[in-house]
């Protein structure tokens, strides 16, 4: 993800409605988190689509979420919220809160000693085990062949079972990383898991 250093991008998303660190919804629809939200075309799609499911997207950088918000003026979802945070506290914000999780184009971090950042690393997977409310359930779509080979093993690890698994998928509701890729020709691998 390119950053663009905005001095402003703070100021610019926190007059956001969207922008929010309140992550309780006024219903008991269930409520999916994207972790790497990036510009949120994943996430506003879904909650347009899906107006009775809440959605929440996560993501490290406030510069990255300014075109998130942009492409949020003048729309009125009720069903999603955004915020600024890494993901490493995620378990000290959400308890038995998430129905599913989406990890889209998350980083590879490719170096061996920068394995713990994978968001599919058994550090992260075990933080996830306390933010779902039942089941826990993770959809992953990635380019990266090497992270998604890794992720498979990581999840068979910590005792997830494939429900779905596809190295040529084709979403209607796409990410920017997704689009970009798809334009270049690269397949896209998704998969998705569960643990009891
Ligand atoms: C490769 S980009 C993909 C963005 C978007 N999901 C897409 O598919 O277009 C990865 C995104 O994850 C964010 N990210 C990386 N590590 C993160 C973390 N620990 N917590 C929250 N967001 C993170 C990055 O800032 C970046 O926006």
């Amino acid at each position: 993800m390119r950053l663009k250093n905005n001095p402003k991008a703070k100021e610019i998303i926190e007059a956001s409605k969207y922008v929010t660190n309140d992550i309780v919804f006024e219903n008991n629809n269930p409520v999916c988190l994207e972790i790497g939200t990036g510009k949120c075309d994943f996430i506003i799609g879904m909650s347009q689509k899906y107006p009775d499911i809440n959605f929440i997207g996560v993501e490290k950088y406030a510069s990255v979420l300014v075109s998130g918000t942009k492409k949020l003026k003048g729309l009125e979802l009720n069903n999603l919220k955004l915020m600024v945070m890494d993901a490493s506290n995620i378990d000290s914000v959400f308890h038995n809160d998430i129905d599913i999780l989406y990890l889209n184009f998350s980083d590879p971090w490719p170096k061996k000693r920068h394995e713990k950042r994978r968001l599919t690393s058994d550090v992260f997977l075990k933080k996830y085990n306390s933010i779902f409310k039942g089941f826990k359930v993770i959809e992953q779509k990635t380019d990266n062949d090497m992270l998604f080979d890794y992720s498979l093993e990581s999840y068979k690890r910590n005792h997830y079972f494939v429900l779905k698994k596809n190295r040529n998928y084709f979403d209607s509701i796409r990410t920017e990383y997704e689009n970009k890729f798809i334009s270049k020709g690269k397949n896209i691998n998704y998969v998705k898991v569960v643990k009891l």
